[in-house]
This record gives C-alpha cells, structure tokens and sequence, in this order.
C-alpha cells in the first residue's frame, strides 16, 4: 500500500477539505460550493490526497503510464468504490470552460508539505484534464504566492500577465498561468520524467539530489 493515495472529493471529505481551505486560504469556499462544483462532473473533477497510516509496500517497477501508476500506486481514483482510507490532508480541482481547464483550487495542510503531495494533486488534475478533454490548461495564482508558481512553473505552466487587484481581499494581483497543450508529446515526456521521480520519492523513499 502506497502511503498517499488519491481518491475523487467525495461528500465525506467536505469537512476536512472546509478545514484546509480555511487554514490554507483567506477568502475560502463554502462547503456548499464543492457540493454544487460535485454535482456537475462533466465540468468539475475534484480530488484529494489521503495519507495512509501503514507504510508502503513498493513494485519492484514503477507502473508503465501516468495513468496507471496514479489508480494502481498512488491510489484508486474510482467514484464506485469505497473511499480509499486515511486522513484527507489534501484537494485540488479542474473546471473546463469553453476554452481550457481551469485549475481552480489546490491545497495540501502545512505538515504534509514539502513531501511531493502537491505535485500527486497536480499530476492526479493533469489526468483529469486528460479525461475531460481539454488542451489547454489555465490557472492564477497570487503574486506573492511563490510556492504555488514554482511547482507551476515546475510542471511547464507559464506567466502570461497579471490582473491588478484581482483578490479583493488584500487587492492583491493574480498572476495567469498557462500551459497552452497538454497534448503535446513534449509535454507528457516532461510529465512522465516528473511522475518518475516522484514515484522514486514517495514510494522508495529516495532523496533528491
Ligand atoms: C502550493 C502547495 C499546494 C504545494 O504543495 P506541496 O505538497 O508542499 O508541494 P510539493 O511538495 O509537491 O512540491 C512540489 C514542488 O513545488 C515547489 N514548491 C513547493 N513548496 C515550495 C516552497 N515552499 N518554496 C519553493 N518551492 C516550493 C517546488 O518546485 C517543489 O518541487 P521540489 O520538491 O522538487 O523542490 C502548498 O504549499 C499549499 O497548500 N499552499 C497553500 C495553498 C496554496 O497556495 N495553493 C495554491 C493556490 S494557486
């Protein structure tokens, strides 16, 4: 058993994912925003991380696609099945429009950061993307939010502009970020190497150089 796993938001993990998105955001969302972005799966995939509490068993090989490696190592991502058990410690989710999938949110609570969760969440959006058809992925992200752009940035989005005072809260500005084709052979080399080391990391435990 891998020691995160990836599993749909399901209406169980509403209180948890409320409580990380208090804490990792000023202007959250309500519970009844994701019970209505859960009711429209055509346009809206949301999904969250699990910790596990038993340590993980690893394949001597990593899975041969993105895909499988993230339902058969990292977790089962399937809505008929039970929940995959564990602490819900992280979210994220993708919207498409007429023109992209948006990333709408993404959040991992303070003490599993830094473990690669965030990038399981993105990857696991990524897949998502796939699944909903879009090419195009889109995002903004705040102006001083440094960790959020350097995994973006890490994963091939890039800054396109800002809009001035685009969170009212602090009027601060939202730098959009753009990958302009997921389709791209390019890009899904680029998207493997990453998923390859991240399976290095958290399944063998390998420390980065
Ligand atoms: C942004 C966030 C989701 C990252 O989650 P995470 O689990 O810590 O990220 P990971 O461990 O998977 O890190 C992946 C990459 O992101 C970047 N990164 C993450 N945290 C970073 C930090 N504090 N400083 C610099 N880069 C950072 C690095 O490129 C890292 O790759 P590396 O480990 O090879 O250096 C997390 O910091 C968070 O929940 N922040 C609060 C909510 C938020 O701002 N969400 C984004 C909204 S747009």
């Amino acid at each position: 058993m891998a020691r995160y796993a990836i599993d749909y938001l399901r209406e169980a993990d509403l209180d948890a994912v409320h409580t990380i998105d208090t804490n990792s955001f000023s202007m959250p969302w309500s519970i009844d925003t994701y019970r209505q972005e859960l009711r429209a799966p055509q346009l809206c995939r949301y999904v969250v991380a699990r910790f596990l509490v038993a340590d993980a068993v690893p394949s001597p090989t990593p899975p041969p696609t993105l895909r499988t490696r993230l339902l058969g190592m990292f977790g089962q991502p399937d809505r008929t099945t039970a929940p995959a058990a564990g602490t819900t410690i992280g979210y994220a989710g993708i919207m498409r429009t007429p023109t992209d999938g948006h990333i709408t949110t993404l959040a991992v609570v303070p003490e599993h950061r830094r473990q690669g969760v965030g990038e399981l969440l993105l990857l696991a959006l990524i897949e998502q993307a796939y699944d909903l058809g879009v090419r195009r992925l889109a995002l903004e992200v705040r102006a001083t939010n440094t960790p959020a752009q350097t995994l973006y940035t890490k994963y091939g989005f890039v800054a396109t502009h800002t809009v001035a005072e685009y969170y009212r809260d602090n009027c601060e500005a939202a730098v959009v970020m753009v990958i302009a084709d997921i389709s791209t052979i390019a890009f899904r080399e680029q998207t493997k190497a990453h998923s390859d080391a991240l399976y290095q990391r958290l399944v063998h435990k390998k420390t980065r150089t």
